[in-house]
């Protein structure tokens, strides 16, 4: 059976179901989810991970990072097929023990075919690293924007959850009480306002990996890209209406209700909550960047090799170029990093980095 028919089954049997539910089945149900079983998977949106430029800098980065915590482990969750572990590895030594958490049992298969001549990777469930330890890195690369997430609206009453009813042959929306306390505990912790009418997501999951991440770390660094805002810009009157977006072959749509099971659907990640969560698990922020000033500040005498084309550079660095780059580290004083070097000074990034380029000069290491 397809996702249409396996969802609207189960809301069938036990009525609407929350938004998030609906974004779980459609994406990851084991035999009719986008990520099981579509074949063309690639065609419908480009990561950074096929361009060698972004590797090169992902690479000096991670070479960066476990020097500074004299780690050996890297932790890659959501490595999709492993394109850029397979890029990153053969940039860095044989001695890494490279850990994969990978959801989708396809996008795992293919990754371990591709990896399979690399002594130091392994892979394993969610399950098998609670109460482990590292010193190393925690990364991700457009893993929380794939995460499925709550919908709220701001009504004149409170908040209120979007759930998904099936009738007369459609997926609707229907609005209700939220499911969760959760809910109206995130803008409290974040301390967000919603304006009436607001439409947001809430990735309580987000909220519970970068708490797990850093319970991970012993000594280290979650390291983060992902495309996304803090709360000053998702919050806004040009977002209103949230930020789902599906892709299918290349190209997007707002409608989550369409091609269900066929279409990627992404929500755009909260940094702020990153970084907030993140504190209570002993996370303190190194600093948030973008793809471009990443790209720059890693810029090295390999990576000449590694630009494709300009096509290409172009399509990463400016195409991509507002992604962001969210460092936090824990065990680590103050670590001053090299992808870092160069982020932009202005506005919120103020509050996110170092201040300023100078004074990083005078760190303590
Ligand atoms: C948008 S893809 C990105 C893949 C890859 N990182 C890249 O850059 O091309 C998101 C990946 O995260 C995986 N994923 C989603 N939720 C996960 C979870 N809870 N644990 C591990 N992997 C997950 C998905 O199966 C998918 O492969």
């Amino acid at each position: 059976m397809n996702a249409k028919g396996i969802i609207s089954g189960i809301i069938k049997n036990k009525g609407p179901i929350t938004f998030k539910e609906f974004m779980d089945s459609a994406l990851y149900h084991p035999e009719a989810g986008y990520y099981s079983k579509k074949e063309v998977f690639e065609e419908d949106y480009i990561t950074s991970s096929r361009f060698d430029i972004f590797a090169n800098g992902v690479s000096v980065a991670f070479s960066d990072m476990l020097e500074k915590c004299n780690g050996d482990t890297i932790i890659e969750f959501g490595a999709g097929d492993g394109r850029l572990a397979e890029k990153v590895l053969k940039r860095l030594s044989d001695d890494i023990n490279y850990i994969i958490v990978e959801r989708s049992e396809k996008m795992r298969n293919r990754a371990r075919a591709r990896l399979k001549n690399f002594r130091g990777v392994s892979f394993v469930d969610e399950a098998d690293l609670l109460g482990s330890k590292i010193n190393g890195i925690v990364f991700t690369n457009e893993f929380f924007d794939a995460l499925p997430v709550n919908v709220v609206v701001r009504g004149k009453n409170g908040l209120e959850e979007v759930y998904v009813d099936w009738m007369g042959g459609k997926f609707v929306e229907v609005l209700k009480e939220p499911s969760t306390p959760d809910l109206e505990e995130y803008f409290k912790k974040l301390d967000v306002e919603l304006e009436p009418g607001c439409r947001a997501e809430v990735n309580l999951d987000a909220v519970k990996y970068i708490q797990l991440f850093g319970d991970l770390i012993e000594k280290g660094f979650v390291f983060t890209i992902d495309y996304g805002f803090p709360s000053e810009e998702l919050y806004t009157p040009e977002r209103m209406d949230g930020t789902i977006v599906c892709y299918y072959n290349n190209a997007y749509d707002f409608d989550p209700f369409v091609k269900v099971g066929e279409q990627d659907i992404t929500s755009h990640v909260n940094f702020s909550a990153l970084v907030e969560y993140g504190t209570l698990a002993g996370l303190d922020l190194t600093g948030l960047t973008n793809h471009l000033y990443f790209l720059m500040s890693t810029l090295n005498e390999h990576a000449v090799e590694d630009f494709e084309s300009a096509e290409d550079f172009k399509f990463i660095a400016f195409r991509m170029g507002t992604y962001k780059v969210l460092i936090q580290h824990k065990g680590i004083k103050r670590p001053h990093l090299r992808c870092l070097q160069m982020t932009p000074s202005f506005g919120y990034w103020n509050r996110y980095n170092y201040q300023g380029q100078l004074e990083m000069e005078f760190l303590e290491e």
